[in-house]
């Protein structure tokens, strides 16, 4: 019976048609979901804290509003993940207890402290430029939950990547000061940002399987090759120096050639030891402490609702 379930897996990921939630699927691809679903959902919300840190002081009321609802949107990402991992049959409580316990990862990216307000244009420029492009693919990816989610997280991520860009081109023709601040932060993020589409191919334990089973369409290496090739004509037109000299055009291979990523200072902060790791995920555990007594006022109104529909 297994043997004929799995055929017809096989045969539905590979039509490239879409695993819905009753389908039986392997032990191996639900968990696998489940894991990068939830490190997905984990990065939107623990996302939310590093430009949370300038809403209160954005220079006018039009930048305020603008980061207000970026950031309103971000949570909106994380509980369609959430959602989506619950589909699967995960309980959203214990994946948020494996996260603030250390259990479960989140972007590397979010453990990087926001200096200026340049760096709020700079995450919407790379940051989500760079989560944009690896999370289009996913667009497509085989779990038709995962797939449908993507679909509005990618609209909202590039009106978040434009409102990063003018935010840096309005600074840009600004004055001296302002442009050193654009510089000083893609300084500080550019790294940063190409670290996020996680380690080189040849050491990425996940990803043969997750490209067989179409979880991913593109390798690691394959994307943060699209990213730069699509960012370096960006940074020209905005007049900031990506800080790599090894940076330039191969026209044999058709792509830029970049410089060796430190990849200790990746694992470093993966392993929770970024600049800012033990700062996010207190301010996370805080933050759900503070949000028990929402949570039993809505189980409690819930379970009174269903008292009365028994009645
Ligand atoms: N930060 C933290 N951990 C990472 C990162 C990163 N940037 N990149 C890879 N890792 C972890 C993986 O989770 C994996 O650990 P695990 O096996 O213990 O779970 C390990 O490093 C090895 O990496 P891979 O085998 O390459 O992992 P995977 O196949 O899952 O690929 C990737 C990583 C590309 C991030 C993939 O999970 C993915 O596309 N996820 C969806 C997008 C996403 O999560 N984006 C979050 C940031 S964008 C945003 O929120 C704005």
């Amino acid at each position: 019976m297994d043997a004929e379930l799995e055929r017809e897996f096989d045969r539905v990921v590979g039509a490239e048609q879409r695993i819905e939630p009753r389908d039986w699927m392997p032990d191996g691809y639900r968990k696998t979901l489940i894991r990068q679903i939830a490190q997905h959902a984990h990065s939107e919300i623990i996302g939310m804290q590093p430009e949370a840190n300038w809403i209160s002081r954005a220079p006018s009321l039009r930048r305020k509003a603008i980061l207000l609802a970026k950031v309103q949107d971000e949570a909106g990402h994380g509980l369609y993940l959430y959602a989506a991992t619950e589909t699967l049959g995960a309980d959203r409580e214990d994946l948020t207890r494996k996260l603030v316990e250390g259990r479960q990862k989140y972007s590397s990216i979010f453990n990087y402290p926001t200096l200026n307000f340049a760096d709020v244009g700079v995450i919407g420029w790379l940051v989500d430029g760079a989560a944009i492009v690896n999370q289009v693919p996913l667009c497509r990816t085989s779990y038709g939950p995962y797939a449908r989610a993507m679909i509005r997280i990618c609209k909202e991520e590039s009106f978040h990547q434009r409102q990063g860009y003018e935010l840096l081109m309005t600074m840009m023709r600004g004055t001296e000061a302002q442009r050193r601040m654009v510089q000083d932060a893609v300084d500080r993020w550019w790294w940063p940002s190409l670290m996020m589409f996680g380690p080189p191919d040849a050491e990425s334990s996940n990803t043969a399987q997750s490209m067989a089973w179409r979880i991913k369409r593109h390798t690691n290496d394959e994307l943060r090759q699209k990213f730069v090739d699509m960012t370096v004509p960006q940074a020209d037109a905005l007049g900031v120096t990506l800080p790599d000299p090894e940076l330039r055009w191969n026209a044999d291979r058709g792509h830029h050639d970049f410089g060796e990523i430190d990849w200790t200072e990746f694992w470093q902060v993966v392993g929770g030891n970024g600049p800012c790791s033990r700062q996010r995920i207190e301010h996370r555990r805080a933050a759900h402490d503070d949000g028990a007594w929402v949570r039993e006022a809505a189980a409690a109104y819930a379970h009174r609702q269903t008292d009365r529909e028994a009645i």
